[in-house]
């Protein structure tokens, strides 16, 4: 394996200044992960005194900010939300100023700045890749809307937050183009998965081009990158206290023209969303047509995300009655259908088939002989996980990493679910992380079923890729998962393991192998959320208060929001 470039030597003085410059200077830390879970403290004090001039705190900012203006009515909702406020933790009591930084961490700043893209003067994002080594370049030269996500949770949680607003202005300006696959016109709220800036060097001109699914392959809309879109435009209000960009007319607009395309009614008989294969960060064949759990769960955390934001206003508030109504049936629908545990499983196994009539056990006539073999041995006692899609006669028991992380993190998953998903994860350590944090579903899919579910996808081959390949961007759901269900010491493990190969193999796109030990078979080097998510996942275990940038949390929240729908008069 290629050893690429060795680890930074940094001790001391210099090292710490090169973090100081690349980052995490102005994060701050409410400790309560140290009390939790006994974190080695002496190791996150530091020598020197870095890191000491705070601003408020992210939380308290948002917390104070979110008092005026548009806040008022949500005062309560945003206050269950707060992440210091989250069960898991008590809010900040002890100051821990700063941490040590493994020396991979100032590499990695740096290694971020330098996917940087500017339009006309202002940096708008960060392009897929920066691996000049690689022949092709494909679009890993563009900006895409998800893998710009982690990207922008780094730069927000070091205060700067400029980047990501220039980016939901440019993308929400996008949004607005005309859509079309050959002769036939997307919706109007359709985000793009990617676009590129076409820097003129004559004309000193910087224009843009974008892809809505058009020019990708196999030519599939990123559902994704809308649901994304508004969980930044949160997290980011959240992280600054600045409501006044989610207020503008420009993004309530935008917000409401990407739920009118999720909330549509139509033929559909589950509150879940129907979806064509490839339509999310798995944007290739690989049999998650259908109900796919990532783009349920996002959709989940999205609907949550905007109903804070949305303006209630006549035409805000019939959104907001229309949201909260699909939260209740998706909450229902994923809890009780896409959930699996060693106790539903066995119910499956035993299930009649052929039931009609309301008093259905079998609702969707799932045939128990269709239970694959890994099952059986892989669900452990303790522990649970939501199946990567359900619909008629059909389960597919996949495990899918990015599905179950934002499932806890959106509160889809109840506080035992989620518990339970950690459970799994501790007791299939080897298969789900193995060497290299995390698989993005299991197991993969070999011979037979290969060639029929991803049409013999060469770059999907079992252990590979999409098909049970290893994501170290996964790194920041995973972590900020386990922090809020208060197992760090969980997310600790993983950016170890993370740590101890990513910049030696200089930041792989994915790893290949079921113990995910190889660095990718087409795997770009320099891949932009490699690096960010690992930066991501360091400064959140570092400073737990940045959750609540990406969590939201449960029951204070659905109960009083449902009850308040009604009232809400602001
Ligand atoms: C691959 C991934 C996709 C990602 C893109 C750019 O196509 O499957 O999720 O957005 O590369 O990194």
């Amino acid at each position: 394996m290629d050893g690429g470039k060795d680890n930074v030597d940094g001790t001391g003085g210099g090292m710490l200044d090169g973090w100081k410059r690349s980052g995490l200077s102005n994060v701050n830390s409410h400790c309560s992960l140290a009390e939790m879970d006994g974190y080695d403290m002496s190791k996150l004090r530091t020598k020197s005194k870095l890191n000491s001039e705070r601003q408020r705190s992210y939380d308290e900012r948002s917390l104070s900010e979110l008092t005026s203006g548009l806040s008022k009515c949500l005062e309560g909702y945003e206050y269950a939300y707060s992440p210091g406020r989250a069960s898991a933790y008590s809010p900040g009591s002890c100051e821990w100023n700063s941490f040590e930084p493994h020396p991979i961490f100032v590499d990695a700043w740096e290694a971020l700045r330098r996917c940087l893209v500017n339009f006309r003067g202002q940096p708008v994002g960060t392009i897929a890749a920066c691996d000049h080594a690689s022949e092709e370049v494909l679009n890993y030269d563009q900006v895409f809307v998800r893998d710009f996500v982690p990207s922008a949770m780094a730069f927000l949680m070091n205060g700067e937050p400029d980047i990501v607003k220039n980016f939901l202005l440019k993308t929400l300006q996008l949004q607005g183009w005309e859509k079309k696959v050959d002769r036939f016109k997307l919706g109007e709220g359709a985000m793009p998965a990617s676009f590129k800036v076409l820097h003129d060097p004559v004309r000193k001109t910087d224009t843009i081009a974008a892809d809505f699914g058009e020019s990708a392959i196999g030519r599939v809309a990123p559902v994704d990158s809308g649901f994304w879109w508004i969980i930044l435009l949160r997290a980011y209000t959240k992280s600054t206290g600045d409501l006044s960009l989610a207020e503008t007319p420009d993004c309530q607009r935008g917000m409401k023209l990407i739920l009118t395309l999720c909330l549509s009614e139509g033929f559909d008989t589950f509150p879940t969303l129907l979806c064509a294969d490839g339509c999310s960060m798995i944007d290739r064949r690989m049999g998650i047509y259908g109900y796919p759990i990532e783009i349920q769960a996002l959709f989940f955390m999205a609907l949550r995300s905007a109903l804070v934001m949305l303006k209630h206003d006549d035409e805000g508030r019939d959104f907001i009655e229309r949201i909260v109504r699909r939260l209740h049936a998706l909450s229902f629908h994923m809890r009780s259908y896409f959930w699996l545990d060693f106790q539903q499983l066995n119910d499956i196994y035993r299930y009649k088939t052929e039931e009609y009539s309301h008093t259905a056990v079998n609702k969707f006539n799932v045939i128990p002989d269709s239970i694959p073999d890994w099952l059986f041995d892989f669900m452990p006692g303790r522990g649970g996980y939501f199946v990567g899609n359900v619909s008629p006669a059909r389960m597919d028991f996949r495990w899918f990493a990015l599905g179950n992380c934002v499932a806890i993190l959106s509160s889809l998953a109840t506080p035992d679910q989620a518990s339970a998903i950690m459970d799994l994860l501790e007791a299939r350590w080897d298969e789900l992380v193995g060497e290299m944090p995390i698989k993005i579903c299991y197991p993969a899919l070999d011979g037979h079923e290969w060639r029929i579910v991803t049409g013999c996808d060469p770059k999907n081959t079992r252990w590979s890729y999409h098909n049970g390949g290893s994501w170290p961007v996964l790194l920041w759901l995973l972590t900020a998962a386990c922090i809020k269900i208060g197992r760090p010491q969980i997310a600790r493990r993983a950016i170890d393991i993370a740590e101890s190969r990513l910049l030696k193999d200089s930041w792989p796109e994915y790893y290949d192998g079921k113990l995910g030990r190889y660095i990718g078979k087409q795997a770009r080097k320099y891949q932009t959320w490699s690096i960010a998510g690992y930066l991501v996942a360091k400064m959140m275990l570092e400073d737990p208060s940045t959750l609540g940038m990406i969590s939201l949390e449960e029951d204070k929240l659905m109960k009083p929001i449902i009850r308040r729908s009604s009232s809400w008069t602001c």
